[in-house]
């Protein structure tokens, strides 16, 4: 079990983000280094035959850098207090961070039920990669009525992002997590556009598990690929095989860390999708701005949300922080200092479009200091078809932006120019 933090924990509950962000897994004493050290190395010394066995049970420290790092092993202490859970393990990409809590409810005969707006890498893990191994998804409309209709017995998860990409729609976790409970089953959240935390902690919400990119805000500077699955406080696996079958089962071996410990088993362990210690000390210096980047990233995205809706040339403008959104009460409901840095528009000739930007850059990226459009229908979406695509919110005039740092007036001004 990664250590929560390394303040102490009577403090640490009363602290806000900012402050977590810059002082969780940071030692204290004399002598040692103010922030999170790189340590680039493959194995960790035993001075004992007992210490090297107790390691290899408990994973409580390092013994081997495809099971744990210090340098991951920190960044994991501070994702689990951004997000307020009970204990994070990082991985090679935010698609490895989805496999693996996919991996660690489900096994063969079990079934997903998942929203249609989500990313097209979760799409095809859904619909290509899960399948292989025997596990089926239904993918619904993002309504709560539509997942609980599409629930059978065998459903083991139940799949969210708290805000759809590109569609920009807002879950309503809370109803999720009860109809996902309801049969004891769990809901995971891919959390990405929640900023770590900054915007929402599905935890709070009832979710059992939420996952990030940290390619995108955490790294926040469009310079390395990494993912987490951080697991809640609490969560019922007393109805899942997979925890309760065997002598002794997972659940009575493991208790409340079972799942966290399946998911560093499976994910980097057993399949090697490990992060590298650079990128985990690149994606801890990201955390440390993330709540600044992510706030004004956050008012510019409002006000050339304001702009397009207001513009000619521009059809439909998807994004909850404008009132005329019918996700604007969820928004509210389940996000806080902001909407998200990312809305998807309607142009009628993307190319041109697309073509005309100056300032703004064309790639495939989000959560990025700089403003990054991409063309989903023929990029992040493009591999599935239309109909799932169009499910997903996604046609062949949307353009998805992710909001930058730059200047809002000379964000404004290139989208006018490229517009007119
Ligand atoms: C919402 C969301 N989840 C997961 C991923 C996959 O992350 P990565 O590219 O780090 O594998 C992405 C990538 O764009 C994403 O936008």
């Amino acid at each position: 079990m990664t250590d929560a933090h390394d303040l102490p924990s009577d403090l640490a509950a009363d602290l806000a983000y900012d402050t977590l962000a810059v002082h969780t897994g940071i030692g204290r004493g004399t002598g040692v280094g103010v922030g999170i050290a790189m340590q680039q190395m493959a194995a960790f010394q035993f001075d004992s035959l007992d210490a090297a066995a107790e390691e290899f049970q408990t994973n409580a420290g390092s013994s081997y850098a495809r099971i744990q790092n210090p340098t991951t092993k920190a960044l994991e202490a501070r994702i689990t207090a951004l997000e307020g859970g009970s204990d994070t393990v990082c991985l090679s990409s935010g698609q490895a961070a989805s496999f693996t809590a996919m991996l660690s409810a489900c096994r063969a005969g079990d079934h997903i039920v998942a929203t249609s707006s989500l990313f097209g890498g979760s799409v095809g893990l859904l619909g290509n990669v899960l399948p292989l191994m025997g596990i089926t998804a239904t993918l619904v409309e993002n309504t709560p009525d539509a997942v609980r209709a599409a629930m059978r017995p065998q459903t083991r998860l139940v799949w969210a992002e708290t805000i759809g990409n590109p569609a920009a729609d807002v879950a309503d976790l809370s109803a999720l997590a009860d109809i996902a409970h309801a049969q004891g089953a769990l809901l995971g959240v891919d959390n990405t556009w929640g900023g770590v935390g900054l915007l929402c902690r599905p935890l709070t919400f009832g979710a059992d598990m939420v996952t990030h990119s940290l390619t995108k805000w955490a790294s926040g500077h469009g310079s390395v690929l990494g993912g987490s699955v951080t697991v809640g406080t609490a969560h019922d696996l007393s109805r899942n095989p997979i925890y309760t079958e065997g002598e002794p089962s997972l659940l009575s071996a493991r208790g409340a860390g079972a799942l966290a410990w399946r998911q560093r088993w499976f994910g980097t362990s057993q399949l090697g999708m490990v992060l590298p210690p650079q990128s985990a000390y690149l994606i801890a210096l990201g955390l440390e701005t993330l709540s600044l980047r992510l706030t004004r990233e956050c008012q510019t995205a409002l006000a050339l949300a304001e702009f397009l809706s207001g513009h000619a040339g521009v059809g439909r403008v998807n994004y909850p922080g404008l009132g005329s959104s019918e996700h604007h009460a969820l928004g509210q409901q389940y996000l806080s200092g902001g909407f998200g840095a990312v809305m998807s528009f309607e142009v009628a000739d993307p190319a041109t479009f697309l073509a005309r930007l100056k300032v703004i850059r064309m790639a495939p990226n989000l959560g990025d200091t700089r403003t990054l459009v991409v063309h989903p229908w023929t990029t992040t979406h493009g591999r599935m078809p239309e109909a799932a695509r169009r499910a997903a919110g996604v046609t062949p005039q949307s353009i998805r932006m992710s909001v930058g740092v730059e200047a809002l007036a000379d964000l404004q001004a290139d989208l006018a120019q490229a517009l007119d």
